[in-house]
């Protein structure tokens, strides 16, 4: 460190230091004037330090002229303080008694100071400031930590670190590309990788057989709170290794990052197969900390008496329900009703237990039924079910699985202290895209599936995805390592054969020439930081994120280039009417 600028920073001096003449640098955090002494709380990176200045001290006239947010250096004296000042910050033991100040930098009024409560588009727009402020400075020095935590894990078990290309050839996510334009070769274009998929998978065709990187991955999809346009992956493939190893290697990795920030994840992670995942709580990846799992009610409204009920039931539907106790009305209940009918439900039916009775408005045709799952579940006073009737399952599941979440949400955030991480396996290998009327890879087409020759809806993956507190923080798969497996999935999700040597020949191409079996992982390390810091979006744990609507507020991208850049690209540029108002 400069002896120049600084002896020590400011998160730096103790008791121990008494009578030392220090130099100090640092941000004015705040100016207090008691009686004519100044108190300079100085800050750095490293914490806060007081600062006194005496109206005798020579570097009284200087402390007169600084306001917050300056940059100015302090020689003084440490002294301890006197007992009944001492604050329990790290340097709260001491103060340092200014002889000089000097100003480094002043400050044009800041547009807020750092922690101030704010909007968020200005923090963005302004995000040098932001980032001095405590919480996003920690959430920076945590992401660090979690970062060297994942590389130190990885190398002590043998991983390399390899980077792979960013201008390269679309891979398929499930996203839309970033692409490029070539100025060397007009008319084409690179895609930003929204993974680094098919480069790991060669890796492995050429030995690597434990790789590791940090990839920045680029997606163009509707963005939201967990979701930005470009994040990071911890990015992992491995060669000769079952499904349970990497299982087993990944749950040790998560446990050592957070372990390396004070969070003790659970010894052993569940394993719950898809269909579990979906009946028990309707999500594949289920936040398990509030209880309420769907339950299957439809034996007990065999023969009802209610003909909406009865007609689902004689389609082949099934009724599911859960139970929870939360304040129930017909207000709120409706409220509810609207919530799964907006997900495809036709309605809401519920009941509660009230002085040891059922209560519903339902309860008219449905009241002996009512009463079945009341003793059968042993329901206490006050619970209430919540429940409904459909005659597509996976519809049903869902939407039950969404109000469940959304009361989850509402009623018992404080019960959902805690870790809850589990693995979610058995991933069908296809769904069906409506828009595109084809079959899509559910994970994505490289992964192997255990039953190929099964009707497509009934194909099962080895896929798998690591959940923690309802977050999807990482998915992965075995791949496929045969060209005829490979070309048979490009065939079951529509792609003829030109298509896939078209877009995949060079994938095509390297499964001749002598593949290991190999499976791997990603993370998505900007879900993992959030979780670990408590933040509500992963634009608190990235320096520079963009909005929801893909904008980076500090330096106005994505922006038009000048008519020479696209010249040179052979690009023009069709302008929309909103566009030529601006
Ligand atoms: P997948 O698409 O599931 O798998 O991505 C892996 C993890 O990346 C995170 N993630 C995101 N984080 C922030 N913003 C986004 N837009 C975003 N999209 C995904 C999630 C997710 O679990 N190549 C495969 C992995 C593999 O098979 O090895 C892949 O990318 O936490």
């Amino acid at each position: 460190m400069s002896i120049l600028y600084r002896t020590h920073t400011c998160g730096e001096l103790r008791k121990k230091d008494t009578n030392k003449v220090v130099t100090l640098a640092g941000w004015v955090d705040r100016i207090r004037d008691l009686g004519g002494i100044k108190f300079i709380i100085l800050r750095d990176r490293y914490g806060i330090t007081q600062v006194v200045v005496n109206p005798d001290s020579p570097a009284y006239a200087v402390a007169q002229e600084i306001g917050r947010e300056y940059v100015i250096q302090v020689v003084g004296e440490v002294k301890e303080r006197p007992d009944e000042t001492k604050t329990n910050f790290s340097t709260g033991e001491i103060e340092v008694y200014a002889s000089s100040i000097k100003i480094l930098s002043e400050t044009k009024l800041p547009p807020f100071y750092p922690g101030d409560n704010v909007s968020e588009e200005l923090r963005l727009k302004y995000r040098y400031i932001d980032l001095r402020s405590e919480k996003m400075k920690n959430n920076l020095i945590l992401r660090h930590k979690m970062a060297q935590a994942a590389r130190e894990f990885l190398n002590n078990n043998g991983f390399i670190e390899i980077e792979t290309p960013y201008l390269t050839k679309s891979t398929p996510e499930g996203a839309r590309d970033f692409l490029v334009p070539s100025r060397m070769q007009k008319g084409k274009f690179y895609a930003l990788p929204q993974s680094p998929q098919l480069f790991k998978q060669l890796l492995m065709i050429s030995g690597f057989d434990k790789y590791y990187q940090f990839a920045r991955c680029f997606r163009d999809e509707d963005l939201r709170a967990d979701r930005q346009p470009e994040f990071t992956q911890i990015d992992i493939e491995m060669s000769f290794v079952e499904e349970n190893d990497i299982l087993e290697i990944m749950e040790n990795l998560v446990r050592f990052i957070f372990s390396s920030v004070g969070i003790e994840l659970p010894e052993k992670f569940d394993r719950i197969t898809y269909d579990e995942a979906m009946e028990k709580y309707g999500s594949d990846k289920p936040d398990r900390r509030f209880g309420m799992e769907l339950l299957d009610l439809t034996e007990y409204f065999r023969n009802t008496e209610f003909k909406i009920v009865n007609n689902i039931l004689e389609k082949g539907g099934s009724v599911k329900g859960f139970i929870t106790n939360i304040p129930i009305s017909r207000k709120i209940a409706s409220d509810y009703e609207n919530f799964v009918k907006d997900l495809g439900l036709g309605g809401l039916l519920w009941f509660k237990v009230e002085n040891g009775e059922v209560v519903s408005p339902t309860s008219k045709f449905l009241g002996r039924n009512y009463q079945e799952i009341k003793a059968k579940f042993n329901l206490k006073e006050g619970d209430v079910v919540l429940i409904a009737a459909f005659d597509d399952r996976e519809v049903l599941n869902t939407a039950l699985g969404a109000l469940r979440l959304k009361i989850g949400k509402e009623h018992f955030r404080d019960k959902a202290k805690g870790f809850d991480a589990l693995w979610v396996v058995d991933f069908p290998f296809l769904e069906w895209d409506e828009e595109e009327q084809r079959y899509v890879a559910k994970h994505h087409p490289f992964t192997l599936p255990k039953n190929i020759d099964d009707s497509p809806d009934k194909i099962k993956a080895y896929a798998y995805d690591m959940i923690l507190n309802g977050n999807e923080l990482g998915g992965g798969s075995l791949r496929i390592h045969n060209k005829e497996i490979q070309e048979k999935v490009f065939k079951l999700i529509g792609l003829s054969e030109e298509e896939a040597h078209e877009k995949f020949g060079f994938l095509l191409e390297a499964l001749q020439y002598g593949v290991p079996p190999h499976g791997g992982i990603a993370f998505g390390f900007d879900r993992m930081v959030a979780i670990a810091s408590q933040s509500e979006t992963i634009r608190d744990v990235i320096a520079f994120p963009k909005t929801t609507s893909g904008i980076c507020q500090l330096t106005g991208a994505p922006s038009i280039v000048t008519e020479s850049q696209l010249e040179e690209l052979a690009i023009e540029v069709v302008k929309n009417e909103n566009e030529e108002n601006d």
